[in-house]
């Protein structure tokens, strides 16, 4: 499932580093011969960062609500897409890393509507407690956004904090359209909305930093949408009427 995406992520990264496609379009792909497979170890786990089963399990285990569950997978597809091309555009990053931290990332939001723990912080402690400690890392920061030193290259834990950003429920929106609905809902007071505010400059500072690296733009991902959170993004080949707006627009 998540972990298939080799085909598609090898198509993107050669489009996106030629600008360009050598089998007539990103979603036409069934006569070309020339396409590539992906080789490199970057899907291993290191030991102390649970695979997709181990993450289902752990789902299933703390009684995550299918909605969460649903929601994650889709910032899982958005965050393992965005970490694949970054890697082959030489950012190096741990794809299982991100691939579990996205997963995870909301372990224990159903239990906070309960108990209104904050639950990026108690995720990070389940995670630590569970022998997890770079996934929990990834998780304690997601909710949050600081202006990031830009001269440190992109992390695991950006790329998920933003695929969380670019998530309302299971839609892929704009960070605009998101931050809409986190002031809506969260920002009633005149503190809470400035907190909003300078998260919202915080994110689209990364977005820049992101796509500076990439040769598409962050709408591409709405692309996502034409597909089930759970499917591989390889199915997006299949779609016939993708829109030119959901196209990579070439820098
Ligand atoms: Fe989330």
């Amino acid at each position: 499932m998540i972990c298939s995406y080799a085909g598609l992520f090898t198509f993107l990264a050669i489009m996106a580093k030629n600008k360009k496609t050598a089998c007539g379009g990103i979603f036409g792909m069934s006569n070309c011969s020339q396409r590539m497979h992906w080789t490199s170890n970057q899907f291993q786990n290191a030991s102390n960062v649970p695979d997709e089963q181990k993450c289902k399990e752990l789902m299933q285990r703390y009684n995550m609500l299918p909605h969460i569950v649903e929601h994650s997978y889709r910032v899982c597809q958005i965050a393992v897409f965005l970490a694949s091309t970054l890697y082959r555009n030489g950012t190096h990053v741990n794809i299982a890393l991100v691939r579990a931290g996205s997963l995870l990332h909301d372990i224990t939001k159903t239990q906070s509507l309960v108990t209104n723990e904050p639950h990026a912080q108690s995720g990070r402690e389940l995670l630590r407690a569970l022998g997890y400690p770079e996934v929990a890392e990834i998780v304690g920061s997601h909710v949050t956004t600081e202006e990031g030193d830009v001269r440190l290259p992109i992390s695991e834990a950006d790329i998920v904090n933003y695929a969380d950003k670019r998530v309302l429920h299971v839609r892929v929106v704009s960070l605009e359209e998101r931050f809409k609905d986190l002031k809506d809902r969260y920002g009633k007071t005149p503190e809470a909305l400035n907190r909003l505010e300078a998260m919202e400059r915080a994110v689209t500072k990364l977005e820049k930093r992101i796509f500076s690296i990439l040769a598409f733009n962050p709408e591409f991902l709405t692309a996502f949408n034409h597909l089930s959170p759970y499917a591989s993004p390889d199915s997006l080949m299949t779609i016939p009427d993708l829109t030119d707006q959901a196209r990579p627009t070439r820098k």
